[in-house]
């Protein structure tokens, strides 16, 4: 599917009355924007999609968790097995690193943020999505960002950047800075297990860059809090 034809998923004037029950079967059949009311409906779709080989391999497919109404999406690359086994995001190793980070700049990880991936099933392995996984999968991704109506989306790491806005350039090059997609206020960062294999905090090492670039989402978060 081209990038155009994803951004215009958006358009809800161009939802079509489509049989919601042939999507999860055929990544050729577009998912309008529109199609899902709930994210709980999304998941119900996630469960039962087989728009990519994903679906055979997966126990659970991770849509995920937080606060349905927060101002803040953080968006990561995949499922892991720990995700797969309990169907909720980042509850491994990165996952408890990303609480932390969250919560040493006073977000609070249950009512703050809602934390979702690029991608709903756990490539096998773990290695990275492929560009069709990516593609099968983008319009549940777009879908929950339509729904959710999040003003500031957090990309971890590459594959957020280039799955969801396209972005190509290297993490390490643009994170931190702010990026106006589709309205919203997009900040690439570094991956959580980037920063697990990189634990130095000493200034400019990858856990202080992060720790400076969360600052600047909070201070975001907070100006953004006060206007609502
Ligand atoms: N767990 C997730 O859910 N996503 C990631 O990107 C990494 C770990």
């Amino acid at each position: 599917m081209s990038s155009d034809l994803q951004l215009n998923l958006f358009d809800s004037s161009q939802t079509a009355s489509i049989q919601t029950d042939s999507i999860p079967a055929n990544a050729k059949v577009p998912i309008p924007a529109g199609t899902y009311q709930s994210i709980e409906q999304i998941a119900e779709h996630c469960n039962r999609c087989h728009r990519c080989e994903l679906g055979n391999s997966r126990t659970h497919a991770v849509i995920g968790r937080g606060n349905s109404e927060a101002l803040i999406l953080i968006v990561g690359e995949a499922p892991g097995q720990n995700e797969d086994e309990t169907g909720l995001p980042f509850v491994g190793r990165s996952g408890k690193l990303l609480d932390k980070i969250l919560e040493s700049v006073g977000l609070n990880v249950e009512t703050d943020v809602f934390i979702a991936n690029v991608i709903k099933c756990r490539p096998p392995n773990n290695r990275p999505p492929t560009a069709k996984e990516i593609e099968a999968c983008k319009p549940y991704l777009l879908e929950q960002i339509r729904i959710l109506d999040p003003q500031i989306i957090l990309l971890t790491g590459a594959t957020a950047l280039k799955g969801l806005i396209n972005d190509k350039r290297a993490i390490s090059k643009i994170r931190g800075q702010w990026i106006e997609w589709e309205n919203r206020l997009c900040m690439p960062i570094f991956h959580p297990s980037y920063l697990l294999r990189n634990p130095s905090r000493e200034p400019e090492s990858p856990k202080w860059l992060m720790w400076q670039d969360m600052q600047a989402v909070k201070a975001k978060w907070d100006e953004l809090k006060g206007s609502v």
